[in-house]
């Protein structure tokens, strides 16, 4: 007789788990976190194994309120996990068959940890999921706010990081969140695809029970069950592609973050991110850094590196489950954790940030942004686009050596380039004319950041 009476497949078995084994396959340390998930599954299981007579109703009741108890005693601190049982679900079913009796060991019927951890996760993702939706949502209106207050705010727009032509404010921030829609419909694609119910699928070949997948599936709500049961049971493609959603959400804060910490610089000096959002120096009495999109900057390395991990351990595995697959949840686990709190450090820290209008202004006006609307300026008058550039280029040129904007050059010194060159040339030259210039749909004018910011907020209720 096996004196490990504990685990439920001792009857096999001759000698207890090594101590050490034990530890190191034990997945409770971090898959805890899914007992919600774990105890919402089996309780369908339980509805479902009684709607088609394998469990009688009094049997049913007993194990749903017996799994109700235990989700409350887990929500009030009252529940001792134990690394002997392994697992979120090993360890619930034990105190499930504890509290209840004999009733607590039918739970398990037509069912394998395989199809149940598979659902689990799925079911956790989808939560988390929209948690994240509505977090992305949260940014992306702060944006939009932003973008209606910066509609008119000149800055310098950079091509090399080197000023290319001026732009508004308002339409770079709704570039960020043109990014940030894109996310969240690839989101909401992963989630179509997280929807879908493992359970029934058992071990790896279905189960001889009478099941009825559809309904479980109903209590759920799944949107569809997994058509292969071996499929169903060894399939994280889910885990991945949320995973690869979740780094580019990053790459996009990323991107986000390395602007303000440039912005925030004493030499461009565009933006204040707000004493909440920023941390000092224990040595140098006048910093203010920018530890937030720093740290979120940081963050997106350890996210792609949970791409990389959940793609690697995938690549290697024969159908259908192995054990291997364990090792899914705590990359899964972490990239929800982080890009959640990222999301949030977002949309808190985005509506107290606050712009100098002033110095993007002055920044736009160095620079010789405007360079592109006097070569358009030769063009109306009928100068080839070529030639045009090459004029401008000697203008450019002259002003570099003379600390000169092309908007300071007195009118003499314009017509020594071209004669073609006349007074109404300043119009074109300032910095409103510019931006007001470039006026279409995803064009940067004012009055097109308006209308796209309008477009943009009942985008963000579909
Ligand atoms: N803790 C396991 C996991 O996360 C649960 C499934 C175990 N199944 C098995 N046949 N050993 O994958």
């Amino acid at each position: 007789m096996s004196d490990q009476t504990d685990k439920p497949w001792a009857g096999r078995f001759t000698a207890p788990t090594d101590a050490f084994v034990e530890a190191f396959t034990a997945s409770i340390g971090f898959d805890k976190r899914l007992y919600r998930h774990d105890i919402t599954g089996s309780i369908a299981h339980a509805r479902m194994l009684a709607h088609v007579g394998v469990l009688t109703v009094d049997e049913r009741d007993k194990i749903v309120n017996g799994l109700q108890s235990i989700l409350q005693d887990i929500e009030q601190g009252n529940f001792a996990w134990s690394t002997e049982l392994e697992d979120v679900h090993m360890n619930i079913e034990a105190r499930l068959t504890d509290r209840i009796g004999d009733t607590g060991k039918k739970l398990h019927t037509g069912r394998s940890r395989n199809d149940q951890v598979a659902t689990d996760v799925r079911l956790y993702l989808r939560d988390e999921i929209d948690t994240l939706q509505s977090e992305l949502r949260r940014l992306q209106a702060g944006l939009l706010e932003l973008a209606a207050k910066e509609s008119d705010t000149i800055m310098p727009g950079f091509t090399h990081l080197q000023t290319a032509q001026p732009v508004t404010l308002g339409h770079h921030l709704l570039a960020w969140f043109e990014m940030l829609q894109r996310d969240s419909a690839r989101l909401a694609d992963c989630r179509k695809r997280v929807n879908v119910m493992p359970l029934g699928s058992a071990a790896l070949a279905g189960t001889t029970y009478p099941i009825d997948r559809h309904f479980t599936a109903g209590e759920l709500g799944f949107d569809g069950v997994c058509e292969n049961s071996l499929d169903a049971v060894s399939d994280r493609d889910f885990a991945i592609e949320f995973t690869s959603a979740a780094a580019l959400i990053m790459v996009h804060l990323s991107r986000f973050s390395e602007e303000l910490i440039l912005w925030s610089s004493a030499q461009f000096n565009f933006v204040d991110l707000g004493d909440s959002f920023c941390t000092g120096s224990s040595i140098m009495p006048q910093k203010k850094n920018p530890d937030v999109p720093e740290l979120v900057r940081g963050k997106t390395g350890r996210i792609q590196g949970h791409l990389v991990s959940l793609l690697t351990l995938m690549k290697g595995q024969p159908l259908a489950y192995n054990k291997d697959n364990q090792e899914d949840k705590e990359p899964l686990f972490d990239t929800i954790d982080n890009l959640k709190g990222c999301l949030r450090l977002y949309a808190d820290m985005m509506p107290q940030v606050t712009f100098n209008r002033a110095a993007m202004r002055e920044a736009a006006r160095r620079g010789f942004s405007t360079a592109t609307d006097l070569a358009d300026y030769l063009v109306r008058k009928g100068v080839p686009f070529r030639d045009a550039h090459e004029i401008v280029g000697k203008a450019v040129r002259y002003g570099v050596d003379n600390q000169l904007d092309l908007a300071e050059m007195p009118l003499e010194v314009l017509q020594s380039f071209s004669t073609i060159i006349s007074d109404d040339v300043f119009t074109v030259l300032t910095l409103e004319g510019s931006v007001a210039a470039r006026n279409h749909i995803g064009g940067t004018a004012p009055a097109q950041v308006r209308e796209a910011v309008v477009r943009a907020r009942s985008r963000l209720e579909e």
